[in-house]
């Protein structure tokens, strides 16, 4: 695997450091040959999935189509049929594998599969952030962390790319609900949206350069995506250097010129040559300049040509390697959230398995995702190669339960060793295009499980869902498998796991809460009046249920094994360095168990200065060690600036603050055995420059305002402390309630602008002497 991450890097590199520029003269030599006319038929598609191609020139079509875990590509014009592919699992899953190096095999076998459909871009991954557990689209995010989400896209479109093919990272940005999903504004700080909606768009781009990145449909803080020239030119562009072109969501485009001009390229799909005229028209009346036109098409076209350069005429995809590749993802997305008397692995037993999804799994998410499989294999077929099983339906297909049903099920129960239900969510509970209205899976599931609980004390409940549900049986079951949907192989591999072939690795992506009413944006999802308000600002996930000290269910990156590691000797390069000096932590994990297994390092900071509001501790780095029973390995990362600074939104920048943070590792947000302490010094603090309208405070802090601060407070004093000429000789006590009263005025003053001192100074402070002191401050 390592060395074909290292011929990837390479193929990378040659596309983009020696390739690139060279696609990017071309498509610039093209452009002067060009008329308006044709400029403007470059910036939309020519129908739903392709792009016009300008035959004179010998501009081809390029052929764009979904989705993240697998290729759908239409047949002709019909949606709802699509060319056979391999259905990987959605992104809920992916990210649950916690394993970069796989989703990097995994996008070059979606490369293969698009080279061999001849599709030049594949329409994600999208990397949106999960603000809440009723998110419609949950099943196609990775976590609610940025970290986790930006690394493991950054991979899958590494791996992608290294095919010739390119990824469209979306949907960018704050797009994390389905309600009124065309047209919602999302209002998110921008300390928020800096530290929790951007970063795993700035990591895949840093670190994978995808050749598109989607502009999502909704508003952000008042202005369209597809218009929004703070996050598609300042952000996306000019701070983390993005060389691609930015498309439409489909559909996503409101003013067309006005989109043009913030840097949204190209519209998808196409308009009909209306949106077209409207660019030609902005062109003439001077609206948009042909400079900037120029720009747009020739961003288009450069990667229109390197897709086509990358083209691999007559490729072909081996179908079974790429479905067991489906399988192996599928068995390390797997989360083992219970195992109560090491009930799993079940051996040489009797088993009953309970529940339609065991013959007819939820191996995927509805909407513009759906892959249409090359096959698709069931729990109940690979476990039966394996071992005795007999099965119960337990519920109908559309998830309802009867009595004759439940008899069943606990007669199937009672005459084996131990139960295994199937249980999840059905289709009609989660998709692309509305959000879900609660945590709970159908009633008929919960009262399933409690049926089949009463007559078999060994039952093991499957979850087949996108997205967090509640457990309310959780207590009374023996063991929990969270399979997420897990693929067109989602069967096997469970079957691989339920019978210890294979050891489960995966930890949640995502915190399980106890109920609906205990996680982050309760109160505020999904908005109101055409807004959401993002009110819990940075505090999402993990993040909140850490600092409300909400006990969830089960935590963000847990996740059990059928073996033990035990983590020992946490080092550090230095214990007080600079925020800009690279830091090196290393630690020891030991598999301690019988078997080999995977274990997920995971490496969370915390800054222990309090000087502002931040969350307990935040993941940073991560890595997946393979270890035999009873080795040893030794992990290292590498800390940087990024890992210990904060947004600050009064100056618009990254900084650190001066102080202690804990560096915590271990295998799961609520079990980190290892801690080390160390201490960093800020290089730079940057200051809001001091105006009329600061506060006292604000001079206070600010190392140019401390002096003139100093100043203020001492001829104010008289105000507060009384004549401080008097002689009269004050009691011990007097003095006491002098100082008390000192401090609480300055409190007071302290939260007040500095030009109240001229409307309440009673004319002792002018305009003139404010204006003469801010001066000074510069
Ligand atoms: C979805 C995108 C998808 C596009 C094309 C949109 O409705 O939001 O994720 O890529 O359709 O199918």
């Amino acid at each position: 695997m390592k060395q074909q991450g290292l011929l990837i890097s390479m193929i990378m590199l040659a596309q983009t450091a020696f390739g690139q520029s060279g696609y990017d003269t071309k498509a610039k030599e093209l452009v002067a040959k060009m008329t308006l006319e044709e400029k403007a038929s470059l910036c939309s598609g020519r129908d739903f999935w392709s792009t016009k191609p300008i035959e004179r020139l010998d501009i081809p079509s390029v052929f764009m189509t979904d989705g993240p875990h697998g290729l759908r590509k239409a047949v002709g014009t019909d949606f709802t049929n699509s060319v056979p592919a391999t259905c990987f699992p959605t992104a809920a899953g992916l990210a649950s594998s916690w394993n970069p190096a796989l989703l990097q095999e995994m996008g070059v076998a979606l490369g293969e599969e698009c080279q061999a459909n001849n599709v030049q871009f594949l329409l994600g991954p999208g990397v949106n952030m999960k603000r809440s557990p009723l998110g419609g689209r949950n099943f196609e995010y990775f976590s609610e962390d940025p970290v986790l989400a930006g690394k493991m896209a950054a991979a899958l479109i590494n791996g992608l790319q290294s095919q010739g093919v390119g990824a469209s990272l979306k949907h960018f940005a704050a797009n994390n609900q389905e309600f009124e999903r065309l047209s919602n504004n999302s209002v998110v700080d921008e300390r928020t949206l800096h530290e929790i909606y951007l970063p795993a768009f700035e990591i895949a781009v840093k670190e994978a350069q995808p050749w598109t990145v989607m502009c999502s449909y909704n508003k952000i803080n008042g202005v369209y995506a597809s218009e929004n020239s703070l996050l598609l030119d300042s952000i996306l562009r000019k701070q983390w250097g993005f060389k691609g072109f930015v498309v439409s969501d489909w559909g996503a485009v409101n003013d067309r010129a006005a989109g043009i001009n913030a840097g949204l390229d190209l519209e998808m799909p196409g308009n009909g040559g209306i949106n077209d005229k409207k660019i030609i028209d902005a062109v003439n009346s001077g609206r948009i300049s042909m400079q900037r036109l120029d720009e747009v098409v020739t961003q288009i076209l450069a990667q229109q040509l390197k897709t086509h350069a990358l083209h691999k005429e007559g490729a072909t995809y081996d179908k079974d390697k790429h479905h067991s590749l489906a399988r192996e993802v599928s068995s390390e997305c797997a989360v083992l959230l219970k195992n109560s008397n090491n009930i799993l692995p079940i051996e040489k037993k009797k088993i009953a398995l309970i529940g339609n999804f065991a013959k007819v799994p939820r191996y995927q998410g509805a909407g513009s995702s759906q892959v249409n499989p090359t096959r698709i294999a069931n729990v109940y077929d690979a476990l039966s190669k394996a071992a005795s099983v007999t099965f119960a339906q337990g519920y109908t297909a559309d998830a309802t339960t009867d009595d004759k049903l439940i008899a069943e099920a606990q007669q199937e129960a009672k005459n084996s060793n131990v139960a295994v239900v199937v249980v999840g969510l059905p289709d009609t509970y989660e998709s692309e295009g509305f959000d879900r209205s609660n945590m709970d899976m159908p009633e008929a599931f919960n009262r399933l499980i409690d049926a089949v609980v009463k007559v078999q004390p060994n039952v093991v409940v499957v979850l087949m869902n996108g997205s967090a549900v509640a457990m309310p049986w959780a207590g009374k079951v023996k063991g929990i498998i969270e399979c997420w949907l897990g693929g067109q192989a989602g069967g096997e591999a469970l079957a691989d796991i339920l019978t210890g072939k294979v050891n489960p690795s995966g930890k949640l992506s995502e915190t399980f809460a106890v109920k609906l009413e205990d996680t982050p944006s309760y109160l505020e999802f999904p908005g109101r009046n055409g807004t959401t308000i993002y009110g819990e600002g940075i505090f999402i996930g993990y993040r909140y249920y850490d600092k409300k000290k909400v006990a969830p269910l089960f935590p963000f990156g847990f996740g059990l094994s059928y073996t033990t590691f035990a983590y020992s000797d946490m080092d550090i390069s230095t214990a007080a360095a600079s925020d800009t000096d690279k830091i090196k932590v290393s630690v020891k994990v030991k598999n301690t168990g019988k078997v080999a297994g995977k274990e997920v390092v995971q490496l969370y900071v915390q800054d222990e200065n309090k000087t502002i509001l931040r969350p307990e501790k935040e993941l940073k780095h991560f890595t997946k060690v393979f270890l035999q029973p009873g080795e040893e390995t030794t992990v290292s990362f590498e800390l940087n600036y990024r890992d210990f600074a904060y947004y600050d939104e009064k100056v618009h920048e990254w900084q650190t603050s001066n102080g202690q943070y804990n560096i915590l590792a271990g295998g799961s947000s609520a079990d980190l055995p290892l801690h080390t302490s160390m201490k960093i010094s800020a290089s730079h603090v940057l200051y809001p420059p001091l105006t009329r309208n600061s506060l006292l405070k604000e001079f206070a802090q600010h190392p140019k305002g401390k002096a003139m601060y100093a100043k203020l407070m001492e001829n104010m004093s008289s105000m507060f402390g009384g004549n401080s000429n008097s002689t009269e000789k004050l009691t011990p006590a007097q003095e006491d309630a002098k100082k008390k009263m000192q401090t609480m005025m300055i409190t007071i003053l302290n939260e007040m602008p500095v030009s109240k001192l001229v409307s309440m100074g009673g004319g002792k402070f002018t305009d003139q002497m404010l204006d003469a002191m801010l001066e000074q401050v510069q």
